[in-house]
Parts: structure tokens; sequence; C-alpha cells
């Protein structure tokens, strides 16, 4: 089932998650998440972005055709980024929820992520470069947070009236959206 995405100005965006308990049969739920997310040729998707305030999110880095990408295919249950290193850089980032916006963000290069899988089973992993930034960009799904939330007064300024369209649902967008109420 392809579910409507959560565009911005949903509360449910800004909502910290809730952590899963632990056991919960998640495989219907996953398996829509990436029906969704291939739907919108997204790369992640948060659990909140489809209404659901839990901590889930999915990747699937395969459609780039980058070689460091090939197994990156994946289910986070009840992460924690237990740490950022390396130097930050800059990527121009977009998101699902915010259609036809991208701006470039700074993240730490590196980061240390505890998780479990779609079979409950845990892993404390290391991840850089492009698998880290989308993990960075999907966890912050679940915290409440969105990459509009990095930029500069002046930028959020710049964007307010296209932000503003995008929650009264004036804009081009090739997937089905859920507007806010
Ligand atoms: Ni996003």
């Amino acid at each position: 089932m392809i579910y409507p995405i959560v565009v911005y100005g949903d509360p449910v965006l800004k909502r910290k998650a809730k952590e899963i308990e632990t056991g919960t049969d998640l495989h219907d739920l996953i398996n829509d998440m990436f029906e969704t997310m291939d739907a919108a040729h997204g790369i992640g998707l948060a659990a909140p972005q489809i209404g659901k305030s839990i901590r889930l999110f999915v990747v699937d880095g395969t459609p780039m055709e980058d070689e460091d990408m090939i197994d990156f295919k994946k289910v986070f249950i009840n992460p924690e980024i237990v740490e950022e290193t390396g130097d930050k850089w800059a990527f121009e980032e977009g998101c699902l929820s915010i259609p036809n916006i991208r701006e470039e963000i700074e993240r730490p290069a590196k980061l240390r992520i505890k998780y479990y899988d779609e079979n409950w089973e845990f892993h404390d992993e290391e991840y850089d470069g492009m698998k880290a930034r989308i993990i960075q960009h999907e966890y912050d799904h679940i915290e409440g947070v969105l990459f509009t939330d990095y930029l500069t007064p002046f930028k959020k300024r710049m964007l307010k009236g296209k932000l503003q369209n995008i929650t009264k649902g004036k804009m081009k967008v090739e997937y089905r959206v859920l507007l806010p109420k």
C-alpha cells in the first residue's frame, strides 16, 4: 500500500517520535514504506512522513547507481546515533516532505549508530559519506527536525513563501501528498 506523504507544516514532522515496543510486527508497515518511497523516487523515508510518530525509517540508496550504495537498502528501528565525528561537509539535500526545494546542509562526515533491523536483530555500525548523510537526514525526521531547520534566518526568510505554498498544496509534485489540516 502506498501512503500519501505528509508535507511541510504538519505538526507530526516536528514531533519527537516514540520508541517502538521490542518485537512489534512491522513487516507490513515496512513493506508499505519501501513501496511509498519507491513510488516517490526517494532514497529515504521516515515513519513521521506517512503520519506515524514512531522511531522507524527506511533507506534505499541502490537507485543512485553508486558502487558505494549497492547494499544500502536497510531498515532502522529505534535507532540511536551515538557519535558523530569527522569534518563537516556540505551537500544539497532534498526531502519528500518539502518538494522542489534543495539546500546545502552541513553535516559531520561519520557516525556510529545502534539500531534494530526488520527482524529485531541488533546492530552497532559505523557509516560515512553519502550513507551517513542519508541516515542523518532520516534520523532527524524521527527527532522532529527538518533540513530547513539548519538554514540561516536569511535563507529561511527567502524560502518562507515557497514553504507556505507547500503547506497549502500549491506545488507540482508527482506523488500523492497529505496536506496539513
Ligand atoms: Ni526528508
